[in-house]
């Protein structure tokens, strides 16, 4: 296909075309996203009840779609719309223009520009209407545990996931911070209640959800710290309002690796009591909120860290997802684990109004064209990146979409 032409349409909203761009995931080629990921021409989906269709302008890209090409902890194949078509066009963040309406839909028009949160669910299940969608049965990440993502010309999404774009940001600021933000948002406000003067130590401060967990304890008036594995990284979080920053190569000792010797695990234990010491030093006292998603190597060091009664909320095990700790630390202290998984509609709605007002900003570590969907996540795979990356679509060029004056995005240095 002629990737040149991917920013070009000759229909108007309300219409679409038959086939599109988008970059697929299939079973057969499972593995390294520079591999997994590939271009093909595909049907453009049609709109069912209560669903929509957006021209995707900009796409954001996550770590979901690592696991996705991956095929790892399971093939995402297996599930949600994925057996129905065959295929995985993934891609759980967009900003873009809504082109088509299915039935039902009263809230957006074609020619609404929008984000999209990632969250879906069948308005017919109880939970959605009582308890919270997260809860539903039939749950599910759109672009990742769904077919018909954003890394696509267009995508077929939920009414429900439709949020207004914010005026000042480009689409490709606009596309990059949903998935990470709303789940941060919630892990932070609604899972741990975080306060002004809370404690916060946050791992991978500098990655996507580590960017937003920072800034939001700051707009919070919480003090936190954010462990790192560079003096770049180390800056940018210091920018975005940490107090300070660790750098974990200091404290490589403390990392869980799994069938660590009772000799090996002693000294494992010293180093992370001095990183716990390093962590009260910078914050005052011991956080009362650890924010993890490292999993098995951190894990330990986070249940002895975090304060009496203190919570360690929990949304990823990016190292492991067999959490080995001693739980003297835990019941003896009375801590808590928290488990937290994205968002509901109601709170990225919340999260995003902190977004159009400027308190909460983006962080686009870099902005690429359509072609650059498999070379993404091979760089947030071999962890080479910082805050987000953004894909082009529908946008010609990095700059379009801004309709009011506004602070944008947070760049941050290119190469840290
Ligand atoms: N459940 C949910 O709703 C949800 C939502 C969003 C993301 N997630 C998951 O959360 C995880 C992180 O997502 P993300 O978007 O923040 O990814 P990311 O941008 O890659 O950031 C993760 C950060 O973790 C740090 N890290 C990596 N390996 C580490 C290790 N061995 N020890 C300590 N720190 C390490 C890295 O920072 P340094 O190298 O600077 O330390 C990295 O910047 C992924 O597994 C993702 O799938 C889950």
């Amino acid at each position: 296909m002629d990737l040149q032409q991917v920013s070009s349409l000759d229909v108007e909203p309300g219409e679409l075309p038959k086939t599109m761009a988008a970059w697929v995931i299939r079973e057969e080629r499972l593995g390294e996203p520079k591999d997994a990921f590939q271009i093909e021409e595909m049907e453009v989906p049609e709109p069912g009840a209560f669903e929509v269709i957006v021209r995707v302008m900009a796409a954001g890209v996550n770590y979901n779609n690592v696991w996705a090409a991956l095929g790892k902890p399971v093939s995402v194949m297996k599930y949600g719309d994925h057996p129905e078509y065959g295929h995985h066009i993934g891609g759980s963040d967009a900003s873009g223009v809504v082109w088509k309406v299915g039935p039902g839909v009263t809230r957006w028009k074609a020619g609404d520009e929008v984000v999209v949160h990632c969250n879906q669910a069948s308005y017919e299940d109880p939970e959605v209407h009582g308890l919270d969608p997260m809860a539903a049965p039939s749950q599910r990440i759109w672009g990742y545990e769904t077919t018909w993502g954003s890394f696509a010309q267009f995508t077929k999404v939920q009414a429900q996931q439709l949020l207004p774009k914010p005026h000042a940001l480009t689409w490709e600021e606009a596309a990059s911070y949903g998935l990470v933000y709303f789940t941060a948002y919630r892990m932070l406000l609604t899972r741990c209640g975080l306060q002004a003067g809370d404690r916060v130590l946050i791992w991978g401060a500098a990655g996507g959800l580590g960017v937003f967990a920072t800034q939001l304890c700051k707009a919070t008036g919480a003090h936190c710290v954010g462990v790192v594995s560079s003096t770049e990284k180390g800056e940018l979080v210091k920018r975005l309002g940490a107090a300070d920053f660790i750098d974990r190569s200091e404290f490589a000792g403390m990392m869980r690796r799994g069938g660590e010797s009772p000799e090996e695990e002693k000294a494992r234990f010293r180093t992370s009591r001095e990183f716990s010491n390093r962590v009260k030093e910078i914050l005052g006292d011991a956080p009362d909120i650890v924010f993890e998603h490292v999993g098995q190597a951190t894990f330990p060091t986070s249940v002895y860290t975090v304060k009496p009664f203190g919570k360690v909320v929990i949304c990823a095990g990016t190292t492991g997802f067999h959490l080995d700790f001693d739980v003297r630390y835990l019941w003896m202290k009375q801590k808590e684990i928290v488990g937290s998984h994205f968002a509901n509609a109601y709170e990225c709605m919340k999260a995003n109004e902190l977004i159009e007002s400027g308190q909460i900003r983006p962080v686009i570590w870099r902005t690429m064209g359509f072609d650059g969907v498999a070379q993404a996540h091979q760089l947030m795979l071999e962890n080479k990146h910082l805050g987000k990356i953004s894909i082009l679509v529908g946008a010609e060029s990095e700059g379009l979409g801004r309709t009011a004056d506004g602070p944008g995005a947070i760049h941050a240095e290119v190469g840290g």
